[in-house]
Formats: C-alpha cells, sequence, structure tokens
C-alpha cells in the first residue's frame, strides 16, 4: 500500500474491518515497530500542541482532512484532524500519528495509530498526551455527548461569579459557604478517622432564585478542579458516561462535580447505576458532588433522603420582602440618578411583587428600564415599575 493513498484506502473498508486492516498494513510496512493503536478520547493531541507540548509536523505525501471550528468572533478558530498521517516532534523524538475517523454503530468515531521508536517512548507519549488533556487545568471540564470539553465560556462565568451579588437570606448564604469550607478544611481529620472524605450537597427550590448563581459562586470560591456535566446521553449509553464521569473526578480528586437540574440527568432506568457510582465509598474519597432541581419531588427519595448520598439539602425559596427590597435597591444604585427609585417607591414595589422570583424581578427591573427610557424623566420610574409590577402581578394571578 502506497503511504499517499493509505488514508483512502482505509476509509474504503467497512467499519468492523478498518481497525484492523489499518493495524496489519502499519504493521505490514513496521514490522519491527510496536504500535499503540486506540480511539482513546483523552488523546487529545491538537490540545496538547496548542499547550506546546509537541509540535506537529504534517507529512506532505498524502492528504491531510483538518476540520476547521468557528467558535465565535473572539475566539481563534479551532482545527481537528479527521484523517491525516502526522508526524510529531516530541520531547526529541519522532513519533508517526495516524488519525481515521470512520461510523461505527452510527457515530463518528477517532482511532489512532502511534509509530514510535521504541514501546517505552510510544507508552511514555501516550500517557503524556492523555494525562495533559484529562487533567483540569485551571478549566472547567464540561461532558457532554459522552464527551468531555474545555468551556472557556462558562469559565469566565465562574471566574467572575461571587456570593456578594447574591441576596439571600443570611443563614442560608453563610451556612452554604462555612458548610464548604468546613469540609475542605476537615481533610485530614477524615483521614485519621479512616472516613472518605466525601460529601453530597443539594440545592433544591423553585426557578430563578440563585441556585446556579450560587454553584458558580461556590465553584469559584473553592479553586477546586470542576466536572461539569450537561447530559449523560452519549452513544455508548448513559451507564457508560457515569461510569466514565466517575472514573475520571477520581483521578483528579480533589474535585467537585456539578450537575444541573440533576432531576433531567438521571431517569428511573439510570438511576440505580447512578447511586452505585455516588455511594462507592472508598473509591470517591476526594469527590464533591453538588446538584441543583427544581423538583425534588421528581427524585427517588433514596437519593435525596440517604445522607450518604446527599448529605445536605439547602433551599433556595422565592425571595421574602426584605429581599426584594434590598434586591430592587442594589438595581436602583446601579443605574443613572434620574432613573433611580426612592425609598418609598421600593417599599412599594416590594410589597406588590410577592411570590416574584428574582429572575423575574430582574425581568421587571429591565422591562421598567427600558420603558422608562422612552421618556426618561427623573424620578419617573416609581410610577412606570409600579404599574409594570402590577401588570405583572395580575398576569401571574390568571396563571396560577
Ligand atoms: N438570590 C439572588 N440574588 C440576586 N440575584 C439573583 C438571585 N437569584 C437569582 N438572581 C438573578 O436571577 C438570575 C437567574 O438565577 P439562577 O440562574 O441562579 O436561578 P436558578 O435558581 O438556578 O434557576 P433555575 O432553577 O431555573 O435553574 C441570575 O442570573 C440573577 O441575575
Ligand atoms: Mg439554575
Amino acid at each position: 500500500m502506497n503511504k499517499e493513498n493509505f488514508i483512502s484506502e482505509a476509509l474504503y473498508q467497512c467499519a468492523d474491518v478498518l481497525p484492523y486492516y489499518v493495524g496489519q498494513k502499519l504493521n505490514e510496512r513496521y514490522p519491527e515497530t510496536p504500535i499503540i493503536t486506540g480511539e482513546e478520547i483523552d488523546f487529545d493531541l491538537e490540545a496538547f500542541e496548542r499547550a506546546k507540548q509537541c509540535e506537529i509536523v504534517s507529512v506532505t505525501e498524502l492528504h491531510n482532512q483538518v476540520k476547521t471550528e468557528w467558535r465565535g468572533t473572539e475566539k481563534p478558530l479551532r482545527t481537528r484532524y479527521e484523517n491525516a498521517w502526522l508526524s510529531v516532534l516530541w520531547q526529541d523524538h519522532f513519533i508517526d500519528v495516524v488519525f481515521v475517523t470512520f461510523i461505527e454503530e452510527g457515530y463518528r468515531t477517532r482511532y489512532h495509530w502511534i509509530i514510535p521508536e521504541s514501546q517505552t517512548v510510544g507508552e511514555k507519549f501516550l500517557h503524556a498526551v492523555c494525562e495533559w488533556s484529562s487533567e483540569v487545568r485551571s478549566e472547567i471540564l464540561v461532558f457532554e455527548d459522552g464527551w468531555w470539553e474545555k468551556d472557556e465560556d462558562l469559565f469566565a462565568a465562574i471566574k467572575s461569579a461571587s456570593f456578594d451579588n447574591l441576596i439571600l437570606p443570611d443563614e442560608l448564604k453563610q451556612g452554604i459557604i462555612a458548610d464548604f469550607d468546613r469540609f475542605i478544611a476537615a481533610r485530614t481529620a477524615y483521614q485519621e478517622y479512616g472516613i472518605p472524605w466525601k460529601r453530597g450537597v443539594l440545592f433544591v427550590g423553585p426557578p430563578g432564585n440563585g441556585k446556579t448563581q450560587m454553584v458558580k459562586a461556590i465553584v469559584n470560591h473553592l479553586k477546586l478542579p470542576c466536572l461539569y456535566i450537561k447530559t449523560f446521553y452519549s452513544r455508548c449509553g448513559a451507564e457508560a458516561s457515569m461510569k466514565r464521569v466517575f472514573a475520571r473526578a477520581r483521578r483528579i480528586k480533589p474535585c467537585l462535580i456539578v450537575m444541573e437540574d440533576i432531576d433531567t440527568l438521571i431517569n428511573e432506568h439510570t438511576r440505580s447505576f447512578f447511586l452505585n457510582e455516588l455511594d462507592g465509598f472508598a473509591e470517591n474519597d476526594g469527590v464533591m458532588v453538588l446538584a441543583t432541581t427544581n423538583y425534588p419531588k421528581k427524585l427517588d427519595p433514596a437519593m435525596v433522603n440517604r445522607p450518604s448520598r446527599f448529605d445536605r439539602k439547602y433551599h433556595f425559596g422565592l425571595p421574602q420582602k426584605n429581599e426584594r427590597e434590598k434586591y430592587l435597591r442594589v438595581w436602583s444604585d446601579k443605574l443613572h440618578a434620574d432613573a433611580r427609585l426612592t425609598d418609598e417607591g421600593i417599599t412599594q414595589i416590594a410589597k406588590l411583587t410577592k411570590k416574584f422570583s428574582f429572575a423575574y424581578l430582574k425581568e421587571l427591573v429591565l422591562s421598567s428600564l427600558m420603558q422608562w427610557m422612552e421618556n426618561p424623566m427623573a424620578g419617573r420610574m416609581n410610577q412606570v415599575m409600579t404599574k409594570r409590577a402590577m401588570t405583572l402581578q395580575e398576569q401571574m394571578k390568571l396563571k396560577e
């Protein structure tokens, strides 16, 4: 087989035989070389190169297919090798890597063949690349469709999250912070007494009252690697994903697994598998799980009520009048002097907004501000927002 046609000929093979075929042909070509094969998701050679851990020199004899991804105006384009034969310079070693991407059981799969000068170099190289991409380097790893991705936007959002903007009853806010701080500080004590240092915390409550904001502020505060689960759905099945998530968490511990809207991530078929992973008593030492839900009733009582699973539950309820006042004041203070509410206005609107969530209050402020802009007269905001609050209140009653 010519090198120029190597990949195109491989792609003519059906998925069942393709990996075998490529392996056999490479073996014929390099009978003395120990070739390392796999489809390891962590073998992210592109990320390794971006981090300047190696240099990729494309082999020009054949056509390398590179996929280029646009990630928005402010970010550089990102490339990924789909089908390619590369020569990689890593720590004074030249190592060839062949990538072939094909459809296996309906899903795209990228196989790699590492052709090193010796078994030891090949294995060390595989370790180095996989370790690099599996480590969370001051980034947030997001798990979606069975893959891990580093999410820079979420990382930026978390970096700027703080407890300061959160208006919550003091005992709730300080209670959560103190709970995490105490737990982190108690690591050696847990070890001394032979108790696995693990924790599950669940934030419960109706939409728009700060659960997600609190999760981000906690992640930022703890400065631990964070594995953020968007979905367990994957081509290999949810159970395989769960296994993968917990396996990674155990590798990089201490770390935090975040599962927002956990009731949508787990269903009756996958629940018991999930609980087994979560319960893994000794293995989960160093793994913290932080989950949120709007619907605790949808969760199995075995998950919510067994202390070894979610040790602590915190309830994020609708804001009380004093919290609504506080929220309106914070917003008002940020506005142009002409658009601010008076003290009486704040008290009155707080009274009118019973059963509003914080997110709904935010909506009220923003829509009132837009209306006020149509006629930006000093002192008019009280009247604009009061009227809007009454309308929204009526709409809410109609929905009830
Ligand atoms: N306690 C709060 N203090 C200040 N602002 C808040 C608070 N709760 C919510 N907000 C505002 O409402 C927005 C939505 O809040 P958040 O996403 O944290 O709600 P949530 O409880 O996670 O809701 P959901 O259950 O729908 O996911 C926030 O971006 C913030 O602007
Ligand atoms: Mg949320």
